[in-house]
């Protein structure tokens, strides 16, 4: 079978999906050799740490036909020895005369001389092409390893009318099993799942990843934000046989209700205070230090309330059911006036004015929509932003204000699937 080189790179960052769930900390590749004739020699993909890389396997499977051949890989291949000998010598030795490679790793340990093996190798080396398509599919890694902090993805469920709770806290269901069954693969695809004290208490989750095909071999780690010591050590949550719990807290928490959470099994650590409960950059810098790479935020909504106006979640993911709530229910994303600064102590700025969703998609699920994009700032006219007409990204880069790229979004919202 022949393709085009992009369709090639494209089959590559898909074969890489099959290690989504299972490669993490490592990056989820995937690789596809072509022999001397253009024809597919050979593919593979990483499955998890300590296991040989995506080019192994793709150059395995070619055998021979590597010879002359090209390489697609997803991120640069790596030039040092870890768990597993470099990918450069198994690609060199296979007598490749071509890489095309979608992304530089941002990792330190390979950072650039991955490529830089191979060109002194006299193998051709290409940069680039399926940047963006990779870039999105290994979003969570690229961030972990740039910034050192857990990728947020924010998921809630919510009505037309951007609803998420009955007025007196009491849940409801909103989804339905579709969208369940949506959110249950997106936990299974996540190292943790992250709920704030409120929903803790209102609905006693257990956070689990249940009913996924193939099943999870381990579930991710559950993270409850808990700044005063408010939720007891009880229930599925602080079970150790469904999961393991780690509790973020401040100096605020009595020893009593630390000694409490400990007790039930769970770990406990503790970072500084901030406006709302716990500082959520410290949070994140923690759960990237556990190798956390996606952190799904589950709720509820003063927690991503919190989380969109610091700018510190990368994608949401919406759940649109067709019902309204009414404006006495719970705003899904309330938003405080005024957020920390990065990196500025107790100093704040307003929060943004809007939040706009970037290479949002609509999925239609039956009576639900999903909506998922990855999120950017428009400033308010605090005298931080300056009003200069420039927004910038949950990361901080800045883009242009003039038109915020957004899905159109609210008359498909509106639209009953069938
Ligand atoms: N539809 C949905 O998708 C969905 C999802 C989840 C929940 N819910 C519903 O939402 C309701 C609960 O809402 P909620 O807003 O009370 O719950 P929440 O956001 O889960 O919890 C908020 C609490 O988390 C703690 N927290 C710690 N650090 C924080 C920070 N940096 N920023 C914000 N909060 C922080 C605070 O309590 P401490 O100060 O004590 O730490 C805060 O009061 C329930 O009715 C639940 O059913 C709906």
């Amino acid at each position: 079978m022949k393709g085009t080189e992009s369709d090639l790179i494209a089959r590559a960052i898909a074969l890489g999906e099959h290690g989504r769930r299972s490669a993490s900390p490592n990056p989820w590749v995937g690789c596809v050799v072509v022999d001397a004739q253009g024809a597919i020699a050979g593919e593979g993909w990483h499955e998890r740490p300590g296991t040989p890389h995506a080019e192994v396997h793709a150059l395995a499977a070619a055998g021979d036909r590597a010879r002359g051949g090209t390489a697609y890989v997803t991120l640069e291949p790596c030039a040092h020895q870890g768990r597993t000998p470099p990918c450069v010598d198994a690609l060199i030795e296979a007598g490749v005369r071509r890489v095309v490679v979608a992304l530089e790793d941002p990792d330190p340990r390979v950072a650039g001389r991955g490529v830089a093996r191979l060109r002194a190798a006299e193998t051709d080396v290409e940069v680039g092409p399926g940047a963006a398509l990779a870039r999105r599919a290994l979003a969570p890694y690229l961030h972990h390893r740039r910034t050192g902090r857990a990728w947020c993805l924010v998921k809630t469920a919510m009505s037309l009318d951007a609803r998420v709770a009955a007025a007196d806290g009491s849940s409801l269901w909103i989804t339905g099993t579709a969208a369940r069954a949506d959110a249950h693969r997106l936990r299974a695809e996540s190292q943790a799942v992250v709920v704030g004290a409120g929903t803790a208490l209102t609905d006693r989750p257990s956070l689990t990843a249940r009913d996924v095909d193939p099943p999870v071999d381990h579930q991710p780690l559950r993270v409850l934000l808990d700044a005063s010591g408010r939720v007891p050590a009880a229930g599925p949550l602080f079970d150790p046989t469904l999961a393991p719990t780690l509790v973020v807290t401040t100096d605020a928490a009595p020893s009593a209700a630390v000694d409490g959470w400990r007790a039930a099994g769970a770990k406990v650590e503790t970072v500084p205070s901030a406006p709302g409960g716990v500082d959520l950059e410290a949070t994140l810098d923690l759960l990237g230090r556990r190798d956390v790479l996606q952190a799904m935020v589950e709720g509820g909504p003063t927690l991503h309330g919190s989380l969109l106006a610091a700018g510190r979640a990368d994608r949401l993911v919406a759940y649109v059911a067709p019902m309204t709530l009414g404006p006495r229910a719970r705003a899904a994303f309330p938003r405080p006036s005024r957020v920390p600064r990065a990196g500025s102590g107790d100093a704040r700025r307003r929060a943004p004015l809007a939040i706009a969703l970037e290479h949002a998609t609509r999925e239609r699920r039956p009576s639900r929509v999903r909506a998922r994009g990855r999120l950017t700032c428009s400033p308010g006219s605090s005298r931080s932003s300056g009003g200069s007409g420039r927004s910038t990204t949950a990361r901080g880069e800045r883009v242009s204000r003039s038109r915020p790229r957004r899905s159109s979004p609210t008359r498909a919202w509106a639209t009953r699937s069938p």
